[in-house]
């Protein structure tokens, strides 16, 4: 690709479908699509209609076939069990087309959902290559939610099997999987077939005989499947992310234009090539997980590595440097926050100096802002180019970024660089008009998106228009505020909506309010992402009590703090609460969630002119000192 990363991009904007065409020239077609860009059901696109793939043949068949088989195509580096396992292509494909046998003998066909609760383990990114293999789409949930979500997430996506493992292991805690899942089929209206259960050594699941199905002792007499044709248009997967209410947002991946842009996206941003080495340290359960854990290294030929532990605490902050010596990683993938964990426990990067380093090429951060200081550190210590790129579970892959295989551009700390070919990014006042260069605004794309984005939410075209096309027509609001200087570097800088990132997890506050609020002591409440060294945010509630109310607060503190890991999971990190008189609002009744942030956060803030009563804020400010935010943290 010697072209400038600026005609690359223009190309992409002024004749997408000829620049998409030849991307998909790279993958396998049973038959070539008919439009490579059907639009004419605006604002709902396709691309590559009428075209016939599957996208487990690319990942997998394709590469047997043309010779790479005996090539590594995963490493399973779990160093919770002190286990190294590989797969060749070829081995790979045997357990996945066997667990597609497994599939289809417990009812799953062609457009059927199959969830996968599942750690980190190989049987995860199996389960879904199976799921692609027979046409199936599957919808996996991360560990870290509680019943309550995965019934929601059961009861939106109606599985027909739902596939799990008797525990996962965090750090040295094992977790188990099974009494989470037998709760929430019980919580969920809808109720799977089978649950095929993947029995690990470290705990044992009761199983439910009729119902749950031993992933093992299934898999021994699997007859193998060939790969199913699907039209490329046909969903591969449902993923399930944070929306502005307890109901997550069910986002839609496609076959065809999933697999042409993570296919092209290997080499133009990530500058891979087929048989490289690439580590997305990330779950299975999140986006990242789907695209750069499972499919698009895989489409590309190289070894992914899936690692089933910790930056730190597995057993050291030196786990990342013994990964990537040990497997010879050319590109890792990460979230700041793991970077942010390893300068903690070894801010001098000495366990660094144990490990042959030589191979790494280049990092990697999305998922939540990079902070400058994290980003130079990584860069000094690593000496490599470290990329911020920023995307989100709706995109599937990079909105921007230094695109590596394009044209390397120089670094400027805080932003992630340009818009990536496909993207035609504006920034937006209000009124849907774009803002001068250095303005602040809404970062939206302009319609059509690119390839392997969300074509709609899961049977909810409704919602899909109302949450991200609504508010500037002709463009998808990615719901980041932010600016592009002069020079096209785009800045990302808050969400309008009031999504929360801990840890590089995306949680609602919403969500967590409307939990709060459900507490029978409980007049009102907020919940806010204040700032952390660590994860990013971190959730603080504010709850304003009933009138009479005579129990203890420390009581009522504990039972909301236990009721938010209970209905949403151990990852939502809500650990702190507080009781307020009152909450400061508008005239109108708003509360006054920017400039509680502000001050709980210690940054300048003014009184805002619609305050209902200003002395509110003097008391939130003293509630947050209490608890350890605002003027106590200076
Ligand atoms: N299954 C069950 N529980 C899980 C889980 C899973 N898959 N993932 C996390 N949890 C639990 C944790 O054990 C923890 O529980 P606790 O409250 O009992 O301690 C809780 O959820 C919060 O987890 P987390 O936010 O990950 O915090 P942590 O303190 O365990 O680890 C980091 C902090 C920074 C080390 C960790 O978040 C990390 O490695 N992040 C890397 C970034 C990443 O993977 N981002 C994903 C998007 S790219
Ligand atoms: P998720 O859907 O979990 O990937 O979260 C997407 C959100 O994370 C985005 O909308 C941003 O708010 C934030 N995000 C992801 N990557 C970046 C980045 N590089 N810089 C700033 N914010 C980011």
């Amino acid at each position: 690709m010697a072209t400038t990363h600026q005609e690359e991009h223009t190309k992409s904007i002024e004749n997408p479908e000829i620049y998409w065409a030849k991307a998909a020239d790279d993958c396998f077609w049973y038959k070539p699509c008919d439009k490579v860009l059907d639009d004419s059901n605006k604002p709902f696109y396709k691309w590559f209609k009428g075209g016939i793939t599957n996208t487990c043949y690319n990942a997998l068949d394709f590469h047997i076939n043309s010779g790479l088989g005996e090539k590594l195509a995963l490493i399973y580096d779990s160093p919770v069990t002190d286990t190294i396992k590989k797969y060749t292509f070829i081995e790979l494909r045997e357990e996945v087309a066997k667990f597609a046998g497994v599939l289809a003998e417990n009812g799953v066909n062609k457009g059927d959902r199959v969830v996968v609760y599942m750690p980190m383990i190989p049987e995860a990114a199996i389960a879904m290559l199976a799921c692609a293999r027979i046409g199936a789409v599957h919808s996996v949930v991360f560990g870290g939610f509680a019943s309550k979500e995965l019934a929601t997430r059961i009861d939106d996506a109606k599985p027909e099997v739902i596939v799990s493992a008797s525990c996962g292991i965090e750090t040295q805690k094992v977790i188990p999987y099974k009494p989470l899942l037998d709760e929430a089929i019980n919580i969920a209206n809808h109720k799977p077939g089978k649950t095929i259960i993947l029995q690990r050594p470290m705990e044992k699941a009761t199983m439910k005989p009729g119902r749950d199905v031993d992933w093992k002792d299934a898999m021994a007499t699997a007859e193998p499947h060939e790969c199913v044709p699907v039209e490329a248009t046909d969903p591969l997967y449902i993923l399930y992310t944070s929306g502005t209410t307890g109901q997550p947002k069910g986002v839609v991946r496609d076959n065809g234009g999933h697999m042409v842009a993570l296919k092209w996206s290997m080499k133009a941003v990530y500058d891979v090539d087929e048989g490289d080495v690439f580590w997305a340290a990330s779950d299975v359960g999140w986006v990242v997980g789907h695209s750069y854990i499972v499919y698009a290294p895989l489409l590309k030929g190289c070894t992914t590595v899936l690692f089933e532990g910790k930056p730190v605490g597995t057993p050291d902050a030196g786990a990342f440097w013994r990964v990537i010596s040990e497997h010879k990683v050319k590109t890792l993938f990460t979230a700041p926050t793991a970077f942010r964990a390893i300068k903690r426990d070894d801010p001098n990067a000495e366990l660094m100096e144990n490990y042959d380093l030589s191979n790494f090429k280049a990092l990697f951060l999305a998922g939540e802002r990079s902070d400058p200081d994290t980003l130079k550190w990584a860069e000094n210590n690593l000496k490599v180019p470290v990329i911020d790129h920023w995307w989100q579970t709706e995109t599937g892959w990079a909105i921007a970024s230094n695109c590596m295989g394009i044209e390397p551009m120089p670094v400027k700390y805080g932003s992630p660089t340009k818009a990536v070919p496909g993207w035609d990014l504006k920034v937006l006042d209000k009124d849907c008009n774009p803002v001068k260069d250095g303005d602040i605004g809404t970062l939206a794309a302009k319609l059509p998106l690119p390839p392997g984005t969300l074509p709609t939410l899961w049977q909810n075209d409704e919602r899909f228009i109302s949450a991200y096309l609504d508010e500037f027509p002709g463009y998808f609001t990615t719901s980041d505020a932010g600016y592009i200087d002069e020079d096209g570097y785009v800045y990302v800088m808050a969400r309008t909506d009031d999504i929360i990132n801990v840890a590089g997890h995306r949680l609602s506050t919403g969500a967590m309010e409307e939990i709060l609020a459900d507490h029978p002591d409980v007049a009102e409440c907020a919940v806010l992402g204040v700032a952390d060294q660590l994860k990013g945010q971190l959730p603080v509630g504010f709850l304003v009590l009933k009138a009479g109310v005579e129990k203890g607060h420390d009581d009522i503190l504990k039972e909301v703090v236990a009721d938010v890991r209970k209905r949403i999971g151990p990852v939502a990190a809500f650990k702190t609460a507080t009781i307020v008189d009152r909450l400061p609002k508008t005239r109108s009744g708003k509360i006054l969630r920017g400039t509680i942030q502000k001050i709980a956060d210690n940054e300048q803030w003014n009184m805002p002119a619609t305050i209902d009563d200003p002395d509110i804020l003097g008391e939130m400010e003293q509630a947050l000192i209490k608890i350890g935010y605002a003027s106590a943290r200076k």
